[in-house]
């Protein structure tokens, strides 16, 4: 009896980013049906109903391979299991009985319906209490991440996810807004992946003007609240880059705190704020000289997940998409990894005729666009059109400054605080917000 039922095959579908003992007896109970495939999860996968895990494909490749209770392994591109069942035709299917509800059982559901067509069936152990993957998570989160895996976050969201999405942030509270807040949308997972560290709203937290008045060192020692209190990727805008002979300073500064990628404009002189309408006397940097700028950040980084994103203004200055095509070319030839187009119209049109094209050539590198003036503009639109980042460059600080003035006029108005207090959060919310 139990010789035949060795010959059986069995799949097991895993993410298996930290192995428990609950994985452990899942693969046990699969075993004890026959000849073991464990379709692991691709970070692609795995980031549509839940976080990027902490450990990379192949990383988790070679703990599970090693495993007594595994025969083989494949990898399983998508959540749903049927591309991987139809190929396979396993007479079982082992998963831990915690699926029937939650994100997963639409997902179950349709495993049990593929099954059947060759009269396969699902085994489902009861659920080891007490542990999970992402109770253990949870406890590593809350310890913090060392700064490279912090750092190196970026470049595997780039690899899994259609489109990366970063908010501004400002301060370690806002951080942990972006780091915690989240939606299920069917079996998606909606968050967003990681921080911008605006030049904009850097300065306005200082009430001084984004003209670099406020230097990097301030600025980054501004981000080490936020590292106190996230996890997720940080993205900086270093503007110009500021004097060439400073630049390897900066970029080693970045690195060290766990900063996974920082844009730089090619533009020179006296910085002025890129949604200014009258752009007078700014100036584009050369082709040339934005190259070599390039080429020396590549040649100081340590990291090869540490990313650079060259930052092209020609929309910005008027010019066309010749000029825009012909520096991206450029400065992705000299190395940048990532290429920021920017555009202070009301439509995407320009961006789009851009993206488009790049994203097709020889040379094309992931695109960032930053749709504070097409705000209309839907991810699945900058998807569609080639888009790979997206940053909500200012809106953390643009919400809070409103509020913040609407309270004080208040208070000022009304010679008391009573009335400000149905728009704003009760002490008691406020003392129990951080634990
Ligand atoms: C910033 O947020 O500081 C930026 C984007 O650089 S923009 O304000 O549009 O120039
Ligand atoms: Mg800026």
């Amino acid at each position: 009896m139990k010789k035949n039922l060795n010959k059986k095959k069995v799949y097991v579908g895993f993410a298996a980013d930290i192995l428990h003992e609950g994985h452990i007896n899942i693969l046990k109970t699969a075993k004890s049906y026959g000849e073991v495939t464990v379709g692991l999860l691709t970070d692609a996968a795995i980031s549509q109903y839940k976080k990027l895990p902490h450990l990379t494909y192949s990383q988790r490749e070679i703990v599970l391979k090693n495993i007594k209770f595994v025969d083989q392994l494949i990898p399983q591109q998508t959540l749903d299991y049927s591309q991987n069942l139809k190929k396979l035709k396993p007479d079982f299917v082992v998963h831990g009985d915690d699926w029937r509800s939650g994100v997963q059982k639409k997902t179950r559901e349709k495993v049990i319906k593929v099954l059947k067509k060759w009269g396969g069936k699902l085994i489902e152990p009861k659920y080891t209490k007490n542990i999970s993957s992402s109770s253990i998570k949870k406890k590593i989160y809350e310890t913090g991440v060392a700064s490279s895996t912090r750092l190196s976050k970026l470049k595997r969201l780039i690899n899994s996810k259609k489109i990366v999405r970063f908010l501004e942030s400002h301060s370690a509270l806002t951080g942990k807004i972006i780091e915690n807040l989240s939606h299920q949308k069917k079996q998606n997972l909606i968050e967003f992946d990681g921080m911008w560290s605006s030049s904009l709203t850097d300065s306005t937290l200082r009430a001084k003007p984004d003209n670099q008045s406020v230097d990097y060192t301030s600025r980054i020692s501004g981000l080490s609240d936020m590292l106190d209190v996230t996890t997720k990727p940080i993205i900086f805008d270093a503007d110009n880059g500021g004097r060439v002979e400073h630049l390897p300073f900066l970029i080693k500064a970045l690195e060290r705190a766990g900063v996974s990628a920082v844009i730089i404009e090619d533009k020179v002189g006296l910085k002025k704020n890129s949604l200014f309408k009258n752009q007078i006397g700014v100036k584009q940097d050369t082709i040339s000289s934005f190259s070599k700028k390039i080429s020396l950040v590549k040649k100081v980084k340590n990291s090869d997940d540490f990313l650079l994103a060259a930052r092209i203004e020609s929309f910005i200055l008027g010019k066309g998409l010749k000029d825009a095509l012909q520096r991206a070319y450029a400065y992705s030839k000299s190395g940048a990894d990532l290429i920021m187009i920017h555009s202070k119209s009301e439509k995407p049109d320009e961006i789009f005729r851009f993206s488009k094209i790049f994203s097709k050539s020889k040379l094309a590198k992931p695109i960032i666009a930053v749709p504070s003036t097409y705000s209309k503009t839907y991810e699945k639109d900058l998807i569609k059109n080639g888009i790979k980042i997206v940053i909500y460059a200012n809106h953390m600080m643009r919400s809070s400054y409103p509020s913040m003035i609407k309270t004080a006029n208040s208070i000022l108005k009304n010679q008391r605080a009573y009335e400000s207090e149905k728009n704003i959060s009760t002490v008691k919310e406020m003392i129990e917000l951080i634990k």
